[in-house]
């Protein structure tokens, strides 16, 4: 008899339930089948003058339960809040914030701003608190509960071997993501170097050259976001015109506003790469295996 059916004959409970918002339900139904736990059907929907309504049957015979919500929009901050609030009776609740918006605005960078990171970060009650390749690790500790950013570098480099790609490097569009690019190539031996880059408003950048050496190679192109695109897309540029082979446009986060994959692709990319901490087209890599291993072993019927 599976985990479910125990569950939901018997009314028993399980040691871990996973639960999930609206913009994790793929992910956390990979993350409830490697760990062969139960899986809760919650229900969400929205009123007529557009609040959020949101309910997770069953949840009180739950002693331990594991949140799965990823918060791309206010409205899955929204979502995630209430299903916090709906577990409000088990013993124990984890909390995973697969992809945690507004990490970028991790500072006051102009007198009078509101740190968004830490606002939102203060606003979560947990036992523990999980995400994966946070913007800025300075942010962790914003949580009131023990918070840590799960690497998800391993996972995509191995996408990326398997890719078999014609000498291939690994660039970081800025400096930022060259701790990702490293640990992504790392054991890979695949090159890898980074670019510079200057923000010039929301959806424009400038990178400069720092004449890498892609001519005739096989260039990936790896962030921690994409969002508009314009950093993948001006990276592209370059990198064309210092004569790379093929270019590939990996991230973790592929939060792709408006009409970014068109941008890209339009820019000469070949594909796009990423993982499954937001639900999109191009979310080939799973990080599920990455989070069911925090939970592996507490998933034991008490
Ligand atoms: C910013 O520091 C991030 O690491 C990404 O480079 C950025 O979010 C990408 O944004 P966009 O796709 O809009 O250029």
């Amino acid at each position: 008899m599976s985990t479910d059916q125990q569950y939901h004959e018997y009314g028993m409970k399980t040691s871990i339930s996973i639960v999930s918002g609206p913009s994790s339900q793929v992910l956390a139904g990979r993350i409830a089948r490697t760990l062969g736990c139960h899986l809760a059907d919650t229900e969400f929907s929205t009123f007529p003058d557009g609040e959020r309504y949101l309910r997770v049957p069953g949840i009180d015979s739950c002693d331990h339960v594991a949140i799965v919500q990823s918060t791309p929009t206010d409205s899955d901050y929204i979502s995630l809040l209430q299903l916090i609030d709906a577990c409000d009776t088990s013993d124990r609740i984890d909390v995973v914030i697969p992809y945690f918006g507004y990490a970028r605005q991790d500072k006051r960078f102009k007198d009078g701003e509101s740190v968004s990171a830490r606002a939102l970060a203060q606003a979560i009650t947990a036992d523990r608190v999980f995400t994966v390749n946070i913007h800025n690790p300075d942010v962790l500790p914003y949580f009131d509960a023990p918070a840590t950013s799960i690497n998800a570098a391993p996972v995509v480099g191995e996408y990326i071997a398997s890719m078999k790609l014609t000498d291939p490097m690994i660039i970081a569009p800025d400096e930022g993501a060259l701790d990702l690019v490293q640990s992504t190539s790392e054991n890979l031996g695949i090159g890898f170097d980074y670019m510079e880059k200057t923000r010039i408003s929301g959806d424009e950048v400038s990178i400069k050259t720092k004449e890498p050496d892609v001519s005739g190679r096989d260039v990936v192109i790896l962030d921690d976001i994409i969002s508009t695109g314009g950093t993948i897309v001006e990276t592209t540029l370059l990198l064309k015109k210092n004569g790379a082979r093929r270019v590939f446009a990996a991230c973790i986060h592929p939060v792709l506003v408006r009409n970014a994959v068109l941008r890209i692709f339009a820019a000469g990319v070949e594909g796009i790469i990423a993982t499954d901490t937001l639900d999109r087209s191009v979310s080939v890599v799973t990080v599920a295996q990455l989070i069911a291993n925090i939970f592996k072993g507490e998933t034991i019927k008490q």
